[in-house]
């Protein structure tokens, strides 16, 4: 969709007609009537909006080029996630997989934890530990680079998670660069990040 300039002056349209803008411009002046009016758009505005905007941020890199990999990340993206539904992998998991590298661009030092951040509040404690670490498991299956340390994984052996870990990124991570795999289009998983966008799993502590 190509993006509307906005000029001084005008509003960004509201979801929904009959909803109404809250009228101050800076936060230090809203009342709490103003509050009341936001925070009863706010709840609906994001169920409506969450699975759509998270997707787009996915497909904002559907057309990217590569830097050597035979399919993009996006690409990727949806191949890991084809592969743990043809699996039979549940919702969570199929999600995790479509998003598990979603910062992996603009992220990439730290693209796992961008991905568990991203995740955090609908997943599971085995996916928030696996997203974190995902890269460096994969190191095993990296072992002819150069500067990977083949190991570097064995630090989390004996974890309760560690198994999993190695398990998922062996099934859906390590293969998914495949340009002769036919992945599912993405539509396919939209009722899967719905459902799972619309059960809150945690609230998220104050940071220490
Ligand atoms: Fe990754
Ligand atoms: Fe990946």
């Amino acid at each position: 969709m190509p993006i509307k300039h906005r000029n001084a002056g005008e509003k960004s349209p509201l979801l929904r007609d009959d909803w109404a803008y809250a009228s101050p411009v800076s936060l230090d002046d809203f009342s709490t009537q103003d509050w009341i009016l936001l925070d009863s758009q706010r709840g609906p505005y994001g169920a409506a909006e969450r699975t759509k905007q998270a997707l787009e941020m996915l497909t904002a890199q559907a057309s990217a080029p590569t830097f050597g990999y035979q399919i993009n990340n996006y690409e990727h993206c949806l191949q890991a996630a084809t592969l743990a539904l043809q699996d039979g992998a549940d919702d969570e998991d199929i999600v995790v997989a479509l998003f598990h590298d979603l910062g992996f661009v603009t992220n990439n030092e730290n693209h796992g934890e961008f991905a568990a951040a991203f995740l955090k509040s609908y997943i599971s404690d085995r996916n928030v530990w696996m997203l974190e670490r995902h890269m460096y498991f994969q190191a095993v299956h990296c072992a002819t680079h150069p500067a990977v340390d083949p190991d570097v994984r064995e630090r989390w052996r004996g974890h309760p998670h560690f198994e999993y870990a190695a398990n998922w990124v062996a099934r859906y991570d390590v293969p998914s660069i495949n340009p002769d795999f036919e992945n599912a289009p993405l539509d396919t998983f939209i009722p899967m990040v719905e459902r799972l966008f619309a059960t809150l799993r945690r609230d998220i502590p104050l940071p220490d």
